[in-house]
């Protein structure tokens, strides 16, 4: 068999966030499969990046008073050291906010609205006054209009579930400013994903590309009608601005997966690789993307429809996984399972993890859950006692004994073949992705080289006369039986393989098929190669995760953001005069107003005043104070006001209105 050329990715985390031990499950489910691809001597590729655009990565930056760059460059720095600690070994790691993407991403644009699948229209949305940005649904919150519940999100309740759209919420307010949203127009870019229904339901249903009960799913979608895909973003937003739309940006999911093939192009620049064998429309290499249930429509819908459109090839498949849980629930800050790779690094050995969720992977989209006694049992038992086990009871003698030396003829050739015999079905397992059977393959040979050293008991032969032999053999035997199973194990823990590589004094091992017994060898000194998971660290991690949560505030910041600045010009238009208030009195029917008489100089004016909450007519009588005098006068429901009092604060009793210096005069004006 010809070596395949295979590109794998998993999905690119966003930059504003730590990597938790959520990802983990995807990043180490594809390193597994890519590392076994590599052992079994087949060209991959596994290349990733940072995902750097779009609005939260934006306020983010904003929050912490750093540029959207500097956020990023950070942020990339901590992914790629807790991937690195965890094993997970990209060939590339990139950023989507790299020339390669920009390039790429404009590219198949234009390649899409030559194709005639681009159309724009004008949509209204949510906007926020005070910040002048367009709010995403996730940054309007507000009361539930089902339930009445505080504070929710967006399009969905959280306290009663209910879905609706961002302009039901009751009282609805910016989570960016605090302020009322307001309903604005903007022309949107549109792909229109409809052009693809008969490719997509091709694509969709050809054996292969994807799982069984993705297929069905996507059926489903493609039977409800595909609408056009909004791709396009308002300026302030950090991302790439459109060609030929000057403010407009792609939106982060347009540029996000062509990020796979700026990593890669990137990649093929360092290495001299053919980028088009990888990508070109007739490419014979193969694409697979390991992703999470949750972004199942923008991989296996609009990412082949947008490569097809802009002639590239499509993926060979779509791999989904589903959500990890932890001790049967959704990851939670409060009872500290929501825990960052970091976090973990801290106290355990990453390998456990690698073991633990190859044990509990499967090929299918259900959720996965970490349940730490069965974690701790588990890589107790198996990679601790059954695996580095063999080696600890063998070889000691070996050294002891027989000079480090194994023995010059395999005792048991049948046990060997039959280890031997096991990796292709091992192989296939990995292959489909169907890693928690293969473990348990690789767990049922290490019972048997455990059953055959409880059989031979090498403890007790030690100490008989004349069965020296015996005793090397089966001690050789029990090495040689352990460097098959690390051989399988490889792909899952390949620091103690490599450990135990050095042990056995060979090279890095391919994966086994022909392979004879290590004869006459001499092996190097036995060190720990895993200690057993300890308690009290999952103990620590827990704790260390645990945070007290206080509601978030909706408003960051104490007071208003600054408004924009302005010309000297534009300041000069306003007419600002000292006024003495002649008379204040109250307003029939009218709870919050004031109405003031007040005399500018050479005029009197009247004037509505929301004030009634902190001041009585009697306070104000006779008080100096500020009005606009050149606003244009407003039709009110109790009459005109011709002008308006300057005053400040939240509201309620707490608004205070504008007093001028000693000696000021009514009618002066304000420069
Ligand atoms: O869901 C996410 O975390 C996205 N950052 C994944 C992007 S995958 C790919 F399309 F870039
Ligand atoms: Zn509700």
């Amino acid at each position: 068999m010809s070596e395949r050329k295979i590109l794998v990715t998993s999905a690119l985390p966003y930059a504003n966030g730590p990597i938790h031990i959520g990802h983990l499950v995807e990043y180490i489910q594809t390193d597994i499969w890519v590392r076994f691809q590599k052992q079994r001597g087949n060209q991959c590729y596994y290349v990733c990046a940072d995902d750097t655009h779009g609005t939260p990565i934006m306020l983010r930056a904003d929050k912490e008073g750093i540029s959207p760059e500097q956020l990023i460059a950070q942020t990339e720095q901590e992914h790629r050291a807790d991937f690195a600690e965890f094993g997970v070994a990209f060939d590339h790691y990139h950023s989507t906010h790299s020339a390669e993407n920009k390039d790429l991403s404009e590219f198949i644009y234009r390649q899409l609205k030559a194709g005639g699948h681009i159309s724009q229209r004008t949509i209204t949305q949510a906007f926020d006054p005070l910040k002048q940005m367009f709010l995403p649904d996730r940054f309007i919150k507000g009361e539930c209009p089902k339930c009445g519940a505080k504070d929710q999100y967006g399009d969905n309740c959280e306290a009663c579930g209910a879905t609706y759209s961002p302009t039901e919420l009751i009282n609805a307010v910016s989570a960016v400013s605090g302020e009322k949203p307001i309903e604005k127009d903007s022309e949107h870019y549109f792909f229109n994903l409809n052009d693809f229904e008969t490719m997509l339901t091709e694509w969709t249903t050809e054996e292969g590309h994807l799982q069984p009960e993705v297929r069905n799913k996507m059926a489903e979608w493609l039977e409800n009608g595909l609408q056009q895909w909004d791709i396009s973003r308002d300026a302030p937003y950090f991302g790439f601005e459109i060609p030929d739309a000057p403010g407009k940006y792609f939106y982060v999911w347009l540029d996000a997966p062509i990020g796979y093939m700026a990593s890669f192009k990137n990649f093929c620049e360092l290495q001299n690789i053919d980028f088009d064998a990888f990508w070109g429309a007739n490419s014979e290499t193969e694409l697979y993307h390991f992703i999470g249930k949750d972004i199942i429509y923008f991989h296996a819908l609009f990412w082949p429809a947008m490569l097809h459109g802009a002639g590239f090839r499509t993926p060979s498949a779509v791999f989904a996984h589903g959500f990890l849980t932890v001790n049967g629930e959704k990851m939670s800050k409060s009872r500290g399972t929501f825990i960052k790779a970091r976090t973990y690094l801290d106290h355990l050995n990453p390998e456990y993890l690698r073991y633990y969720f190859a044990a509990k992977l499967a090929a299918g989209v259900d959720d996965l859950d970490l349940n730490f006694d069965d974690f701790s049992q588990r890589v107790n038992s198996d990679l601790v006692g059954k695996v580095v086990n063999i080696a600890s009871r063998c070889s000691g003698f070996i050294h002891k004994r027989f000079d480090g030396k194994l023995s010059a003829a395999c005792s048991e050739p049948e046990l060997f073949n039959q280890f031997i015999a096991a990796a292709p079905r091992i192989a296939e397992l990995y292959e489909t992705r169907e890693f928690g059977k293969a473990m348990r393959e690789i767990m049922a040979l290490a019972d048997l080289a455990n059953q055959y050293i409880d059989e031979k008991k090498p403890w007790v032969i030690a100490k008989e006369e004349g069965k020296d032999t015996e005793l090397h053999d089966a001690c050789s035997m029990g090495i040689n039986l352990f460097s098959l199973l690390i051989a399988y194990l490889k792909p899952v823990v390949p620091s103690l393989v490599e450990n135990a590589e050095q042990f056995l004094n060979i090279d890095a091992q391919a994966w086994p098929s022909e392979r004879q017994p290590l004869l006459d060898h001499a092996i190097n000194k036995f060190k720990p190669l895993m200690t057993r998971v300890e308690n009290d660290k999952i103990e620590a991690i827990v704790s260390a995760s645990k945070e007290n949560l206080e509601p978030e505030k909706t408003i960051q910041k104490q007071w208003d953001p600054i408004a924009d600045t302005i010309e000297f010009d534009d300041f000069a238009k306003l007419d600002l005069r000292i006024a003495k208030i002649v008379k204040a009195q109250t307003v029939d029917g009218a709870d919050k107003l004031l109405q003031l008489t007040v005399d500018i100089g050479d005029e009197t004016r009247n004037i509505f005043a929301g004030i009634k909450s902190a001041y009585s007519p009697e306070d104000l009588e006779g008080q100096l104070t500020l009005v606009i005098a050149n606003l244009k006068p407003r039709k009110m429901r109790f009459g005109v006001s011709e002008g308006m009092v300057l005053a400040a604060g939240p509201g309620g009793k707490d608004i205070w209105v504008l007093k001028p210096d000693q000696g000021a005069q009514a009618g002066m004006r304000v420069k």
